[in-house]
């Protein structure tokens, strides 16, 4: 074995990634030149216009897509596949329609080779966090978007991986329940010292839950700027209204919501 890994190798490393889609006609390229780093247990969001290219970035870091070009590292390894120490909150309401809510839950304990015993405390707990005890025995198809969306996260906790990577994991949730899962997930990051990657096009959520933006410009993607919001550190901020207080707020989300809409009017 060698010595501990340098500083400079823990946590994500994202480097001059690049994805092609081959197509019959002309092929696509997706994203380009990707840069950035995660440090350990903290926040990366992954922001930009729809097509920019969130969700390949994304599913090239948990192992899914084969970059074209480029290195992703996590902790000095490379990422060459899927592999248990990263766990994945996929866009849309991904949850399997032939088991029920408590086995959806238990899924991804039982696929990392978890005991019964200790998947059935994990999985009752998580299902407490996300408000969904009382479904625990209920079937997807009977549950709504927003419960299924929870149904997922759920999943994806209780494995406790060291990296999170969650695609728009809050998107079909009405704004109160939005905010009970943020802040779940935030003391769940700072108990299980979890790092993540996020993807959302959620403004306010972006500036709550990040330590750090990273903001993708639109076809092909690129980083068109990486931004630093100071809301986390601020422990006085624990109510939506105390962050659209915050003297820094209304500055970073208006540069945001342009940049937003400039990239948006490039198609
Ligand atoms: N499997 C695929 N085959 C071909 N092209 C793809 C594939 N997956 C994504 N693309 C293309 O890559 C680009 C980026 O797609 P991606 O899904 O990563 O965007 P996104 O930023 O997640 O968008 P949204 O916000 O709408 O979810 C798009 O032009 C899309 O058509
Ligand atoms: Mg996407």
């Amino acid at each position: 074995m060698s010595a501990a890994l340098p500083a400079l190798h823990s946590g994500l490393a994202v480097e001059r990634l690049g994805k092609i889609f081959p197509r019959r006609d002309a092929s696509v390229i997706a994203v380009e030149n990707v840069s950035f780093q995660v440090e350990p247990r903290q926040v990366c969001i992954l922001l930009g216009p729809s097509g920019c290219g969130k969700s390949t970035v994304l599913r090239m870091i948990a192992g899914l897509e084969h970059p074209s070009s480029g290195h992703i590292n996590l902790n000095g390894n490379p990422v060459t596949g899927p592999a248990r120490e990263r766990g994945m909150v996929f866009q849309g309401y991904t949850s399997f329609p032939w088991l029920t809510v408590r086995e959806n839950v238990a899924y991804g304990l039982r696929i990392n080779g978890d005991v019964n015993a200790m998947r059935e405390g994990t999985v009752d707990y998580y299902l407490d966090r996300v408000g969904l005890s009382r479904f625990a025995d209920a079937w997807p198809h009977q549950l709504s978007g927003g419960m299924r969306q929870r149904v997922a996260l759920a999943r994806a906790l209780a494995t406790s991986p060291q990296l999170l990577l969650m695609d728009e994991p809050f998107g079909a949730l009405d704004a109160e329940t939005r905010w009970q899962m943020q802040e779940l997930l935030l003391s769940v990051i700072r108990k299980e010292r979890m790092t993540v990657v996020m993807v959302t096009h959620d403004v306010e959520e972006a500036l709550l839950l990040g330590d750090q933006i990273v903001f993708l410009s639109s076809h092909p993607g690129r980083v068109r700027t990486i931004l630093h919001p100071p809301f986390k550190a601020d422990d006085a901020i624990c109510t939506r209204e105390a962050l659209r207080s915050h003297p820094d707020y209304a500055g970073m989300e208006r540069d945001i919501l342009a940049m937003m809409h400039e990239e948006g009017s490039r198609h």
